[in-house]
């Protein structure tokens, strides 16, 4: 299910400039760019006169210019040249979206202009706070249903199989024993997550020394339809996780998925350094370190998509430990029924 009346993430700051740039957002083709004066824009990526995309233009002074016949369009997406002509009619307009730039995030909205509401767009600060939180991000094209990626972020129980040589590490005895505080927001779940006196996996002995046994955490914040937000860290067992100094390793995750069609999507991510925050060979470490999980993950949804496609998800039983997916999941209709009443 892709939810209307919704933000997603369109694309990170840094990737629009003045250059556009075509995405398909929710089955929309869409086309970003930033004007000269800085600001990021959206708009149908398909020109009002021949049905041009409006993605094979370029930005000048009023606006973006298809490179077709030379029709130029304004922020609000009205035409306001026409080559050789003074008159414009209202029609030759195409649709645009509003568009947030907040940290260091372009959100965009899917759904009707006047129930766009800023508040609803998840907060992230530590994309602000590159003192404490040096980070790096980047996106990843992936062959499924978006959901499905947040069935595998809230999925606890795959991480000691299919990431058993990276973040999970290779006990699946620690992830089946872990303390799991589960509960359920006004718009998503939390998780959380505490494997003490446990072996560090290969991804925190690759980027700290650590001790053979420590207390490990990882926190997820569910924000419906499709944002995880994750803190995930260990320190040698016994030892206070607040007032610990090294060595100790603090990771922050920030994973949003946008739809791009019904059997794909684009896997936003960044990773973000606690632990060695002046030293910006560990924050390129630890990236390193979370490129082979998510390789790892796309791998194993794409195969599953496939099969899903051709199988269809009828035939599919849930375990007891996919209790916090089976909870996002109604997080995600419940959403979709406050937005989308009529339909929902
Ligand atoms: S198709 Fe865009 S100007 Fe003609
Ligand atoms: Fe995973």
């Amino acid at each position: 299910m892709i939810v209307n009346n919704s933000w997603y993430l369109a694309a990170w700051a840094d990737e629009v400039t003045t250059t556009p740039l075509a995405r398909r957002i929710c089955n929309n083709p869409v086309v970003l760019y930033r004007t000269l004066d800085g600001k990021a824009n959206a708009l149908i990526d398909s020109c009002s006169h021949r049905g041009a995309p409006l993605s094979l233009g370029t930005v000048v002074e009023n606006g973006i210019r298809c490179n077709y016949h030379g029709l130029v369009f304004g922020c609000s997406g009205a035409c306001v040249e026409i080559p050789n002509q003074d008159n414009i009619p209202p029609k030759a307009r195409v649709d645009s979206f509003p568009l947030v730039e907040k940290d260091q995030m372009l959100w965009i909205w899917i759904g009707s202009m006047e129930k766009a509401d800023e508040s609803l767009i998840p907060d992230y600060p530590f994309h602000n706070d590159t003192k404490n939180w040096p980070h790096y991000h980047d996106v990843l094209p992936v062959k499924c249903h978006y959901i499905m990626l947040v069935d595998n972020l809230l999925d606890a129980t795959h991480l000691s199989y299919l990431h058993s040589a990276s973040v999970g590490g290779s006990s699946p005895d620690v992830h089946m024993v872990a303390q799991n505080d589960l509960s359920t927001t006004d718009n998503g779940i939390t998780l959380n997550r505490f494997m003490q006196n446990s072996p560090p996996p290969e991804t925190y002995n690759n980027c700290v020394a650590l001790p053979e046994r420590i207390d490990r955490w990882q926190e997820f914040e569910f924000v419906a339809p499709s944002t995880v937000i994750q803190y995930s860290g260990g320190v040698p067992t016994g030892k206070d996780r607040k007032t610990a100094g090294a060595p100790r390793f603090d990771m922050r995750i920030f994973h949003t998925l946008t739809p791009e069609t019904d059997t794909s999507c684009f896997y936003f991510w960044s990773v973000a350094n606690g632990h060695d925050t002046d030293n910006p060979a560990a924050t390129e470490t630890i990236t390193e370190e979370i490129q082979v999980a998510l390789a790892e993950d796309k791998a194993m949804v794409e195969a599953q998509q496939l099969r899903i496609t051709e199988l269809g998800e009828e035939r599919l039983a849930n375990n007891a430990a996919d209790r916090p997916r089976v909870l996002a999941r109604n997080a995600i209709k419940k959403l979709n029924e406050r937005q989308n009443p009529e339909t929902g």
